[in-house]
């Protein structure tokens, strides 16, 4: 039932505009990276976490792991270019049979029983994703024209942790590699050598700090969870 994470942080969080790397940022004094990590320090399922960094951000991380008391990390792997070749990077040092999670460090708010719930799916299916179902109404638009509104009812918005069996995985990105193709997701790099993937329902809490906006939205989610809201 065990598990180990590959957690990409090696972006550059160009879209927050913070001048530095987003996952540096602070939410109730400690940095983004710091509430990542910890969701997996302290799950018992997880065996070891593989970072992937930009090498601009070594030094700091590294002190950061340091100071708060992060043990799991079995190995610091140099980002890419794209998402994709930092979490490719991260495979390639990997040593299981068994499932292995991928998990975007700009995600903090991520609990323990949605990785619990994924992961016994995936240990069935070999492939599971987390996401929650579209709220909005969607469009496809072209040249600011609509063209369709798109049924809603079969259209989920996805989000990690994704969860597969690590030779499925592997074999996914090996693939994409030898055709070129660049996905913006694991899971499509497996749905495209026609592996099924079992969707897992997950909670709207699990944000993405993207843009300045998010970061409001990230300290109402801490205050809730604090019973302050
Ligand atoms: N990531 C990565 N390597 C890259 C690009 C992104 O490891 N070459 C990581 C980011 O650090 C983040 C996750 O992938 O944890 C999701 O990426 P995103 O939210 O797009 O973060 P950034 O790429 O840092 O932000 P932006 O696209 O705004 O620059
Ligand atoms: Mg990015």
């Amino acid at each position: 039932m065990a598990y180990q994470v590959i957690i990409p942080a090696a972006g550059q969080g160009k879209r927050m505009g913070a001048g530095k790397n987003k996952l540096l940022l602070e939410l109730n004094n400690i940095p983004v990276l710091i509430h990542t990590l910890k969701v997996f320090e302290e799950d018992e399922l997880c065996e070891g976490i593989i970072l992937a960094i930009h090498p601009q951000d070594e030094e700091e991380f590294i002190l950061l792991l340091k100071k708060h008391n992060v043990k799991k990390v079995l190995d610091l792997v140099p980002g890419g270019k794209e998402r994709q070749d930092s979490i490719y990077n991260a495979l390639k040092t990997v040593k299981t049979e068994g499932i292995i999670l991928v998990h975007d460090a700009a995600r903090p708010f991520i609990q323990k029983d949605q990785i619990h719930r994924l992961l016994d799916t995936a240990q069935k299916t070999d492939a599971a994703i987390i996401g929650v179902p579209a709220k909005d109404t969607m469009k496809t638009v072209r040249d600011n024209v609509v063209k369709a509104t798109v049924e809603r009812s079969s259209l989920w918005v996805v989000q990690t942790p994704q969860a597969f069996r690590f030779s499925l995985l592997y074999r996914a990105y090996e693939q994409a590699a030898k055709d070129g193709f660049v996905g913006t997701d694991d899971s499509s790099l497996v749905e495209r050598i026609s592996h099924p993937v079992t969707m897992v329902e997950g909670d709207y809490d699990n944000l993405k700090l993207t843009t300045q906006e998010d970061l409001f939205f990230a300290q109402a989610i801490l205050q809730k969870r604090q019973g302050s809201f």
